[in-house]
């Protein structure tokens, strides 16, 4: 029998399936009633494994954000309904606001994010130069990258985010790797 969540499942594959199928390509999904395989979850490591050929520029990012991103993130990333990627205060102080620039730890973090969930409405349809030209932009929109700066599969991993030393283990996994 059919309840209510499966119906609603079963309508997000088949408008997942769709959505690919416009796109003319065999998107990662994962599939129904299935083992999960590396293909259908690809995983991109902070060392650039798993990152695909291909280079953006932050020039080809700005003119992709204006007519993908701004509508949501608003001009410069300064925010809109779908928040602000860029500016405001500092990590430091009193009241701290998280930003791509000065808190995201991995730069290939960053593209992982943009190419599956970005925009919300067509994840996986930014090609790899796009979601590299984009990721240029946001990076230099957060003062990491500069504005002559292109990324690619070797470039990207090299990125040095300002907070990437800011984490620390949580008591809990410290814990763990000292039995
Ligand atoms: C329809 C609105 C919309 C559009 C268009 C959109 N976004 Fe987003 N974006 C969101 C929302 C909403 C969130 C927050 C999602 C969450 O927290 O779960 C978000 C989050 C993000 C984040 C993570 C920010 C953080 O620090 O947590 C990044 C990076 C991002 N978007 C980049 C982009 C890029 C690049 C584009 C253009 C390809 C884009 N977005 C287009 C709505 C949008």
């Amino acid at each position: 029998m059919s309840t209510p969540r499966a119906s609603v499942a079963v309508a997000f594959a088949f408008a997942a399936s769709a959505h690919a199928a416009a796109l003319g390509r065999d998107l990662p999904h994962t599939p129904l009633g299935k083992p999960l395989t590396a293909a259908s979850v690809p995983t991109l490591w902070p060392d650039g494994r798993g990152l695909p050929a291909g280079q953006g520029s932050v020039t080809d990012g700005r003119r992709l954000y204006a007519d993908r991103c701004q509508s949501c993130h608003g001009e410069l990333g300064t925010g809109g309904s779908g928040g602000h990627l860029a500016g405001r205060s500092a990590l430091a102080g009193p009241h701290p606001d998280r930003t791509v620039g000065n808190y995201w730890p991995y730069a290939t973090t960053v593209f992982d994010y943009i190419r599956r969930a970005m925009p919300p409405q067509a994840p996986w349809s930014l090609t790899a130069d796009e979601t590299y030209a984009l990721t240029a932009y946001v990076l230099h929109l957060g003062g990491v990258l500069p504005a002559d700066a292109v990324l690619d599969a070797r470039s990207l991993p090299a990125v040095r985010m300002p907070n990437r030393e800011g984490f620390v283990p949580s008591p809990e996994a410290r814990d763990a790797g000292a039995r």
